[in-house]
């Protein structure tokens, strides 16, 4: 089987920043209960005008830009998204349209924060089975726009934000080693938007009781979130004969700094090898991963031969890792 590799990364934040002390005007919140709590300072919000294909795009070009890439040659488009511009047609189709990639097929992937990672694997597949020779794998969000601005246990957690990548076919070693993908939909109710789906159809009443908006037990997800997302990076590390020592660099998805440095304990790995900037954009759910994997690569600490493992827990639930040697 052909191995899919990352030949370009990718990222787009919007400028306007909504620091804690922000919020502290509107909300009976404090930067001292977020920070410590999440390890959150900051977060993007997409400006007025500002669509999740508009932030989709952005990272997509600087990734294809990397990758010397043209929209021509890109065979299909996977976007990892839940705040799409609209319940459908797909955001990949918006992408598309907007990048002229008229060659490419698009679906978008509904699988919340693990988005990035279950799109990935879509990816990589195609590529795997000779389907596609360049797929652009994109995480995006626009999750301010689904908050509940009264509610203090969500609204200060997440952000926006996209990051993409380009997978071509791998003539070496560098490629995805491995991806494992995992769903407990038992768990649904403890993270999800109740409406307007067709279980609650759009009306006064729903808008009322705030059905629209995210929803999420914080606690609770918690507790699993730290316990899936070191399984499920043992998990990629066994089935590749690796330990937690070969890993250059764990990049988590970022809902929560007491949640990576739970896991990184769990996992036996030192600070370095985890890679966090949950302090500056929150939590964007499916963009988090590409986001901080472009971070990552762009400031250099990504060397060709390196072990990078990808790990999400999200809505659904779902969780997921891929481990990649770049
Ligand atoms: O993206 C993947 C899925 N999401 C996650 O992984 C998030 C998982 N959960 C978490 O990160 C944490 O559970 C939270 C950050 C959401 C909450 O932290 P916690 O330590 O679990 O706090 P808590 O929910 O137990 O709340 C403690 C208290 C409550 O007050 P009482 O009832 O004890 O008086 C809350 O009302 O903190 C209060 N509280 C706040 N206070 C000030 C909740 N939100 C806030 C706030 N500011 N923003």
């Amino acid at each position: 089987m052909i191995k899919a590799r990352i030949i370009g990364t990718g990222s787009y934040l919007p400028e306007k920043i909504l620091t804690n002390i922000d919020l502290e005007k509107f909300l009976d919140t404090s930067d001292e209960w977020i920070f410590s709590r999440t390890g959150i300072r900051e977060r993007r919000v997409a400006a007025a005008g500002e669509y999740t294909s508009d932030l989709a795009v952005h990272a997509a070009h600087r990734a294809m830009e990397m990758a010397g890439v043209t929209a021509a040659e890109i065979d299909l488009i996977v976007v990892g998204t839940i705040t799409g511009d609209f319940p459908w047609p797909a955001t990949a189709c918006l992408v598309q349209h907007k990048l002229g990639a008229t060659q490419a097929a698009a679906f978008d992937i509904s699988a919340a924060c693990s988005g990035f990672v279950y799109a990935l694997d879509a990816g990589m597949r195609q590529i795997q089975t000779g389907v596609a020779r360049r797929v652009l794998v994109i995480g995006a969000e626009i999750l301010t726009r689904i908050v509940d601005w009264q509610d203090r246990n969500t609204c200060v957690l997440f952000g926006d934000g996209a990051g993409a990548v380009v997978l071509a076919p791998s003539d070496g070693e560098a490629g995805i080693l491995s991806t494992h993908l995992h769903a407990d939909g038992s768990c649904w109710e403890l993270l999800y938007q109740a409406g307007f789906g067709s279980r609650n159809p759009a009306s006064p009443e729903g808008l009322e009781a705030r059905l629209p908006f995210l929803k999420m037990q914080g606690n609770e997800v918690f507790k699993v979130a730290v316990r899936s997302l070191s399984e499920v990076a043992n998990e990629a590390l066994e089935a590749n004969g690796v330990t937690a020592a070969d890993l250059r660099l764990l990049i988590p998805h970022q809902a929560n700094r007491r949640i990576l440095e739970a896991t990184a304990k769990r996992l036996g790995l030192a600070d370095e090898q985890v890679f966090m900037n949950v302090e500056r954009y929150g939590n964007t759910s499916g963009a988090s991963i590409p986001i901080a994997l472009d971070e990552a690569n762009r400031a250099g600490l990504l060397r060709e031969g390196d072990l990078v493992l990808f790990d999400a827990f999200g809505g659904g639930f779902t969780w997921a890792s891929a481990l990649v040697r770049w």
